[in-house]
């Protein structure tokens, strides 16, 4: 089979640290990978002002899948790099699935104490194109006492079905088959509605599908209480962001919470990487968890059908967090990658 073409965004902070050693796991698992790298992110923009040249878009469409550490600094405006790139990606190759597991591995210390593996087992399905991202809304006198600042969410009935749709496929193929809807439609009526009636229709072709229904609020308050409850989860853009980082915390760390932007129709490459940011605070420090961006790399090979390679790679990645608790001495950035690739290599 020919190679795999891959677009690396190391991006920034600890970006770039954690995505090395994907690429070392990568690497070992033997399959054949062609990988280029873009330098985007804050050096970029500081150097030449750009953020993702059209000509840079351009080609990334053409590649099998892509690879991103994390973009963000505190150098750079809140909202440049993350609008401009990372969500210009996400909107532009058209990844509406944001696909988040929350699982616990065997092993990991979860801060809910009694869980256990079993409970912990779900997948967030967040939209990834549309609600409060898309970037409607605007602001009047701005830096005036009479400042109006608004920011809309966006549902289509189109965007909303077509995720809703994953949704159900994903919970079909799940021992469970569970789907819980998340939302707040006792407050936004408009997008809650929609939301709402859209998984109740789809939901008629999926009789062997047991859905339900969470308020933002109460499913937050679930997740550290009952994570039992959850399957597959399906929400918007916005509460999938919070919620996923809440459901790393109960998994046992954003250090260990990967993620995968799909593109399902694939009319465009999808896009892996850990659900976490670039940590300023121990960026350079050799301190950042890179099992995420590992996990990603099993997402994306898992995304490219090399099912026989992802399971390698997670069961290298299961393997090292059972060794971790009994480890005395913690682990470098390096070491991990160097330990979890030694696995991999076999
Ligand atoms: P963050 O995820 O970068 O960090 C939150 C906390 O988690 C920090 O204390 C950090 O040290 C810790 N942490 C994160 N990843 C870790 C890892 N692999 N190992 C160990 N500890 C880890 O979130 P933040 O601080 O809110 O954001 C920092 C920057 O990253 C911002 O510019 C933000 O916009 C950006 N960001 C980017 C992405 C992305 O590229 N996908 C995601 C989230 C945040
Ligand atoms: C994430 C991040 C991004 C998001 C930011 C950096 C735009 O928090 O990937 O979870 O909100 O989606
Ligand atoms: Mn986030």
């Amino acid at each position: 089979s020919r190679n795999v073409r891959l677009a690396v965004i190391p991006g920034d902070g600890i970006g770039t640290e954690v995505v090395t050693e994907g690429l070392k796991v990568l690497e070992a698992v033997g399959t054949k990978v062609e990988t280029t790298t873009y330098d985007l992110g804050a050096g970029r923009y500081h150097r030449t002002g750009e953020v993702l040249p059209d000509v840079v878009l351009d080609e990334l469409r053409g590649y099998d899948a892509i690879l991103l550490g994390a973009v963000g600094d505190p150098s750079v405006p809140p909202g440049i790099l993350e609008r401009e790139l990372l969500l210009k990606l996400r909107f532009e190759l058209d990844h509406y699935v944001n696909l988040r597991p929350v699982k616990l591995f065997p092993g990991v210390a979860t801060p809910l104490g009694g869980s256990r593996p079993e409970d912990i087992d779900m997948v967030v399905i967040r939209e990834g194109t549309e609600g409060l991202y898309a970037g409607a809304g605007g602001v009047l006198r701005r830096g005036t006492p009479y400042e109006i600042a608004t920011q809309e969410s966006l549902n289509t009935a189109y965007g909303v079905e077509r995720v809703v749709r994953y949704a159900f496929e994903k919970a079909l193929g799940r021992p469970r088959r569970k789907l819980s809807l998340i939302h707040k439609t006792n407050v936004l009526t408009y997008a809650g509605d929609l939301w709402a009636r859209t998984v109740d229709r789809v939901s008629l072709e999926y009789p062997d599908v047991t859905t339900d229904y969470y308020h933002i609020d109460a499913a937050s308050m679930f997740f550290v209480t009952q994570p039992e409850r959850f399957d597959v989860i399906v929400t918007d853009n916005l509460f999938g962001d919070i919620i996923t980082d809440l459901g790393a915390a109960v998994a046992g760390g954003i250090g260990l919470a990967a993620s995968g932007n799909i593109n399902p129709d694939r009319t465009a490459p999808s896009m892996f990487e850990p659900v976490h940011g670039s940590a300023p605070d121990i960026a350079g420090q050799g301190k950042a968890d890179p099992t995420a961006t590992i996990l990603s790399v099993a997402m994306l090979l898992d995304h490219l059908g090399l099912t026989e390679e992802a399971a390698r790679v997670e069961k290298a990645v299961a393997e090292d967090l059972v060794e971790r608790q009994a480890a005395r001495a913690s682990r470098t950035t390096r070491e991990i990658g160097d330990d979890i690739t030694a696995r991999v290599a076999g």
